[in-house]
């Protein structure tokens, strides 16, 4: 019998030196939300919003005038790129958290020099073994694929691909901000581990600014994260079999100062309820279902995230607007 839990490795699989399957698991969507809603402050988890219509509308959000965030990235790297490969140990090992796309993780693979492979962890299955498939019909270093849940401890396999000197975490997007700051602690502290010691990590992460631009960042003007936004309540509809009044819903977003994030909720613009099966959850008019958080950071307070964790910083680069950073961190 089989366990089909147990994680299985197929090596290789099509151009890829490897796929590694931990089997995350992929969350109880029904129970997930009942006890989300059933909290004072309602919450629901920012995994449910990648659905189908969810994972496209996130790729519209990255092409929006407001949205800032992907291109100032870009510009980020295309400005200090040389800079950055510079400083990182030849003979590396880059693994990646998250299914790099070609055009944001190519620069990073012929840049820097010997590269000796490249591992793409991500949760997603389909796009996982998609990208990395691209990815290694794209470049001449091996290319492998994790499926896994960054949550969740990971070990790299040993003896399939040549072992490298070194490895490099990589982690671009701001995703760090989606977490709160324990979970990014965990996170770095288990990258760390999965990694080993004396490797670098870059992070990638989405810097403080003028308000104005970064409420209207998740507040667009053609309502693309407002769709996005609302899509958890549409999911619910039609995987959940929820009663909602779509009209008794908005979209708010909004700069909390003092957390230093964007805050993103679904607020009832009325007296409204949301009925699942033979549960009933009432909402008080301006009461919200929190759905996600984008922290923004300093140089600084990045560095005391990063204090009780294994890592230290070495480097950090910003885009000419100061808008955006992306750090070197080292942990020998
Ligand atoms: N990490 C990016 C950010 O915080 C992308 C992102 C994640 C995002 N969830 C989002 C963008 C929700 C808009 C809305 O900006």
């Amino acid at each position: 019998m089989t366990d089909k839990n147990a994680p299985d490795i197929t090596a290789p699989m099509g151009p890829l030196a490897y796929f590694l399957d931990l089997h995350p698991a992929a969350g109880d969507f029904r129970a997930d939300v009942i006890e989300g809603l059933r909290a004072p402050q309602k919450t629901i988890s920012p995994m449910y919003f990648y659905d189908e219509r969810g994972s496209q509308l996130f790729n519209d959000i990255t092409e929006l005038d407001e949205y800032y965030v992907t291109r100032t990235e870009k510009e980020l790297f295309a400005q200090h790129g040389e800079a950055i490969v510079d400083a990182i140990h030849p003979g590396t090992s880059i693994f990646e958290y998250g299914a790099g796309s070609l055009d944001k993780i190519k620069w990073l693979i012929d840049g820097a020099a010997d590269v000796v492979s490249y591992i793409a962890m991500d949760i997603s299955r389909d796009h996982l073994i998609a990208s990395a498939t691209a990815l290694a019909e794209a470049t001449a270093a091996p290319v492998a694929a994790i499926c896994a849940d960054f949550h969740a401890p990971v070990t790299l396999p040993a003896d399939i691909l040549p072992a490298p000197d070194h490895y490099l975490g990589y982690f671009p997007g701001s995703t760090l901000g989606n977490m709160s700051i324990e979970a990014a602690r965990a996170f770095l502290t288990r990258a760390a581990k999965t990694l080993g010691p004396g490797q670098q990590f870059l992070l990638g992460v989405d810097l403080e600014k003028d308000i104005t631009v970064l409420e209207s960042a998740y507040n667009d003007a053609k309502g693309v994260t407002a769709a996005f936004n609302l899509n958890l309540l549409r999911r619910m509809k039609r995987e959940l079999d929820a009663e909602i009044d779509m009209d008794a819903f908005e979209h708010h977003a909004f700069y909390n100062t003092h957390e230093a994030r964007i805050e993103m909720h679904l607020r009832a613009v009325m007296d409204t309820q949301i009925r699942i099966g033979e549960e009933v959850f009432p909402f008080a008019a301006g009461e919200t279902i929190h759905s996600e958080n984008s922290h923004k950071f300093s140089t600084a307070r990045l560095e005391k995230l990063i204090e009780p964790t294994p890592w230290h910083m070495v480097n950090a680069w910003t885009d000419a607007k100061n808008w955006h950073g992306a750090y070197l961190l080292s942990n020998s």
